[in-house]
Parts: C-alpha cells; sequence; structure tokens
C-alpha cells in the first residue's frame, strides 16, 4: 500500500468515527438536566445513603411520585425530581407550590440553603418528620408513612437514611 492510500484510508477512518460519535453522543445525554450547578460539597454516610435508596425505591415507594436522577432512583413525576432537595431546587418549570421547602427554610431562616448544607438537611429532616399544611399532600403521605414504620420514632430514624440519600444526590 502506498503511504499515500494509507493516509486517505486513515483520514476517511477518523471521518467514519467522528461522524458515529456525533450521531451516537446526542442519544446518550439525559432527557432533563436537574442539575443547577455543579454539586455542593457535604459529607455523607455512603452505607446510611445506600439503606435511604432502599427505602425510598421499597419501603415506603416514595418513586410512585418522586424520581431522583442525580442518584439514579427512577421514578414518577407527581411530585419533583429530587436530585437538589437538599438545596430546595427542583427542575425549572416546576410550580411553586411542588417546593415548599423553599418557603419552609426561608421560614426557618435559611435563605441560602447552599450556603450551610448541614443546616439545610436538618431542616428537610424536619420537614419530613412533620410536614407544613401548606405540603398538602406530604402531610396526608407522611401520616401513612408513619403507620407503616410503626410510629413516629421509627419513622424518624428511616427519614435520617433517606436524607442521607438526598445529601448524596446533591453532591452529583
Ligand atoms: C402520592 C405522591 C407522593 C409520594 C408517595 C411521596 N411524595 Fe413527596 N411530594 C409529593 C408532592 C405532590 C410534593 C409537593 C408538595 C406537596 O404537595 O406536599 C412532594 C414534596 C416532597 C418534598 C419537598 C420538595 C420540595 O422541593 O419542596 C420532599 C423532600 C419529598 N416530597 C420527599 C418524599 C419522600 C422521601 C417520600 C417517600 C418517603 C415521598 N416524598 C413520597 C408527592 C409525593
Amino acid at each position: 500500500m502506498t503511504p499515500i492510500l494509507k493516509v486517505t484510508m486513515g483520514l476517511g477512518g477518523g471521518i467514519f468515527l467522528l461522524v458515529a460519535a456525533l450521531l451516537i453522543v446526542p442519544r446518550l445525554q439525559p432527557a432533563q438536566i436537574v442539575s443547577t450547578g455543579p454539586g455542593v460539597k457535604v459529607a455523607f454516610d455512603a452505607a446510611l445513603a445506600g439503606q435511604g435508596k432502599q427505602l425510598f425505591a421499597n419501603r415506603y415507594a416514595c418513586s410512585v411520585c418522586h424520581q431522583v436522577s442525580s442518584a439514579g432512583v427512577s421514578g414518577a413525576s407527581v411530585g419533583p425530581d429530587l436530585s437538589r432537595v437538599l438545596l430546595a431546587q427542583v427542575p425549572q418549570g416546576t410550580r411553586p407550590e411542588l417546593n415548599p421547602l423553599e418557603k419552609w427554610m426561608k421560614e426557618k431562616g435559611l435563605a441560602r440553603p447552599e450556603d450551610d448544607p448541614e443546616k439545610a438537611a436538618g431542616l428537610v429532616t424536619q420537614y419530613l418528620a412533620n410536614p407544613p399544611d401548606y405540603s398538602s399532600t406530604m402531610k396526608g403521605q407522611v401520616l401513612r408513612f408513619k403507620d407503616t414504620a410503626g410510629g413516629d420514632d421509627a419513622w424518624l430514624k428511616d427519614v435520617k437514611a433517606i436524607v442521607e440519600l438526598l445529601k448524596q444526590a446533591a453532591t452529583k
């Protein structure tokens, strides 16, 4: 093979790969971009977050209404995607009434949860322990979850694992 032929074939192969990549790459992109910026820096316990993921997907079936796409938890869209809920952030276009945590955190004196993710995690825990009246769906659901758990204390223990999952999700 003459060197010039080799070069031409090399070029042809390169262009073929480039075209293939351009055709394939857009299909690998997630349909919905939920991250509103780089992941927040917050420490979390990976084993507890793993338990939280099981509780979320199986025991309480939160995924009937929510997904946590950044943590690989698929689910429905009745409630918001919880990937950045630690910071009270929801995907763009979400109706404000689906984001009660924003109001909740402001009421508790944390207008910028990204400045204090640990405090934000504590407020998400409090919210899930007893959602306010203006979070009407969750208020009803949590009564049901307390029944499933076997009381307030058992529910709070499970909430802590679920919040660990939400911390992990927010780091991505
Ligand atoms: C029947 C559907 C449904 C189920 C099941 C459900 N949620 Fe929700 N969730 C909602 C809706 C709707 C909202 C919006 C606020 C409201 O109406 O309470 C919400 C809001 C939230 C919020 C606050 C979101 C924000 O941006 O302020 C969190 C956190 C949350 N849910 C966590 C959970 C967890 C954890 C579970 C399971 C233990 C769960 N949800 C189960 C429907 C549901």
